[in-house]
């Protein structure tokens, strides 16, 4: 079985990403820069963004946090949104989702513009991913396709399951998939909360990609002999005997899925990391859209640049 190290592959896309930043600086260009908005103060999201901003500044990217209380208002959000994308110095700006209640969350997205939105969820980017147009990738999916990259998985032809239909992983993952690209090509079946008979259909799978938020939802009996399965799954789960209280689930029955897949990412170490990476090559791309640098990088062509148009 192989272990999809999603360590090892984000380090490769942030190794490469560094040294285009330092080739940049050294031709006396500014780095690229990415602004972070993190509202409240919910546990996972402070975890996320934390992460967010550590690997911009290993990378030698510029990042700003900024910090709202959970009482700031729609209107007042929507204005320093707007500042965000009036600010030249700035390329990339994410909004961590998800938002207190009273922000309507579409609204938010739809004020990003589309040329700083490097989480791919502006209603543009998302209709020009669909028409195979170049875009930003939401992050998670494109880091699963940069870890199939990594470890060079064969997709063409091949029956993909999505389980789970979010607008942040699921739908834009089965697109994707489907989509003339180098590990797409996929026959794909979307699955959600209503389909019927899942066990009948995930047996059916070559590759599974598991973004449900119920641990160990995925048992063995679920899979074929030799599938490729990738867990999108980061549940906490309380856990007296760990120091920060709980530990992080995934999707898969890991253990006994192990026994039977052919290739299968741990949680943690595998989507969570390569979701950074996506975040971070999206980040080096906005950049060089407004500066209009010409810069190569490793899997360019490969992994997001086929014509998509067929
Ligand atoms: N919340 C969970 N995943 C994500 C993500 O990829 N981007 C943002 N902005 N918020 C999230």
């Amino acid at each position: 079985m192989l272990l999809l190290d999603g360590k090892i592959a984000s380090q490769s896309v942030k190794d490469d990403l560094k040294k285009a930043t330092q080739d940049l600086i050294e031709q006396g260009k500014r780095a690229p820069h990415l602004a972070a908005v993190l509202i409240g103060n919910n546990g996972a999201s402070e975890t996320y963004v934390a992460s967010k901003v550590k690997s911009c500044s290993e990378i030698g990217f510029t990042s700003t946090l900024i910090r709202f209380n959970d009482s700031i208002s729609e209107d007042e959000l929507l204005q320093r949104i707007d500042e965000l994308n009036n600010d030249d110095s700035i390329d990339g700006i994410l909004v961590q989702l998800p938002l207190p209640k009273h922000i309507n969350e579409g609204k938010i997205i739809d004020t990003i513009h589309p040329e700083k939105d490097v989480d791919g969820f502006h209603p543009m980017n998302v209709g020009r991913m669909v028409q195979g147009l170049e875009t930003f990738i939401p992050a998670t999916p494109y880091g699963i396709m940069l870890l199939m990259e990594h470890y060079d998985l064969q997709t063409k032809g091949k029956h993909a399951v999505v389980i789970g239909r979010s607008n942040i992983v699921g739908r834009p993952m089965s697109i994707l998939l489907s989509s003339n690209l180098l590990y797409g090509n996929c026959t794909v079946t979307l699955a959600h909360r209503y389909s019927q008979d899942l066990h009948q259909i995930t047996q059916q799978a070559d590759i599974i990609i598991a973004a449900v938020g119920i641990p160990d939802f995925i048992k063995a009996d679920m899979i074929k002999e030799g599938a490729i399965v990738i867990d999108v799954g980061i549940t906490r789960v309380d856990d007296p005997t760990s120091p920060k209280g709980y530990r992080i689930k995934g999707d898969v029955d890991f253990v006994n899925v192990a026994k039977k897949a052919s290739a299968l990412s741990p949680v943690p170490g595998g989507v969570g990391p390569m979701t950074i990476s996506g975040l971070m090559k999206n980040t080096m791309d906005a950049y060089i859209r407004r500066i209009a640098v010409p810069i190569h990088l490793k899997g360019d062509e490969s992994v997001m640049k086929t014509n998509l148009r067929d």
